[in-house]
């Protein structure tokens, strides 16, 4: 990854905190974006390595203008984007009865539309290089849907045929798309479930134990890896086999 410029939204805590660390470590200049965040780089890592390649930009994905704007400027200053993770996401969940409109439109905007806006202001930089890896972030929700998650599932299920059509378009300069489907891993989104809820994976996951973050980060690496250059199209379920 030595000197590879990337961009991961909602780089900043969570699953995105540990994709981008693992890109510095491995030696890639990291742009991380999110709506909120931290007052400083130390805060955020004490480790020299990530101090030296991270950087962090206020953007909200939902909005094509400003996600048009950061892409542009972090182009024109490193004239390339190698490799794009759309990890920025959102839960409000609730029983379809009494899911608001705005509760589905805001998870729409982020989780779905949020991935094309960054892959519409990059896709013309990499078809210019004729060299690119996209890697978005969905859930097995996406695949096998939620009582309770209608927006959601329906957002994360819109990524991969999304996923699909970009790999088609993109393939012949090189540019590679797939998807990666987390089932359960341990950060804030999840720590707002239920008791109940989370009893209820820990029962149903073969491998008897929650994912960290870090074991999600090790699978983008892979498919951003020139290991992973002859795979596109792909949805691949990181699950402990939650989703068989
Ligand atoms: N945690 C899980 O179990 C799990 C399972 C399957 C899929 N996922 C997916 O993984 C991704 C990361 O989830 P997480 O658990 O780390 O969640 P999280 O809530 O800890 O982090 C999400 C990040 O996205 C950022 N974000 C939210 N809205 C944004 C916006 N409009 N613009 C820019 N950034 C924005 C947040 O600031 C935050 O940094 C999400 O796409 C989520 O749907 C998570």
């Amino acid at each position: 990854m030595k000197d590879k410029i990337v961009i991961v939204t909602g780089g900043i805590r969570g699953i995105g905190k540990a994709i981008s660390i693992a890109f510095c470590k491995a030696g890639a200049k990291v742009y991380a974006f999110g709506r909120n965040l931290p007052n400083s780089k130390t805060d955020f890592s004490n480790d020299e390595t990530v101090i030296n390649n991270i950087e962090f930009v206020k953007v909200d994905v939902s909005n094509l203008e400003f996600v048009s704007d950061a892409i542009s400027q972090i182009a024109k200053k490193e004239s390339r984007i190698d490799i794009l993770i759309n990890n920025a996401g959102i839960t409000k969940d609730n029983l379809i009865i009494r899911m608001s409109e705005s509760d589905w439109d805001d998870v729409i905007d982020i989780n779905l539309k949020g991935t094309f806006n960054c892959i519409k202001a990059t896709s013309r930089i990499m078809m210019g290089q004729r060299y690119g890896r996209i890697i978005n972030i969905g859930s097995i929700v996406g695949t096998i849907g939620n009582a309770g998650q209608t927006n959601y599932a329906a957002a994360k299920a819109g990524m991969i045929g999304l996923t699909k059509s970009i790999a088609k378009e993109l393939a012949s300069r090189n540019i590679t798309v797939n998807l990666i489907a987390p089932g359960y891993v341990d950060t804030d989104m999840t720590n707002k479930l239920s008791d109940e809820q989370k009893e209820f994976f820990m029962n149903n996951i073969p491998l008897k134990r929650v994912a960290n973050a870090d074991e999600i980060a090790d699978v983008v690496l892979f498919f951003a890896s020139d290991s992973a250059k002859y795979i596109t199209g792909q949805v691949l379920h990181v699950d402990g086999g939650l989703a068989m």
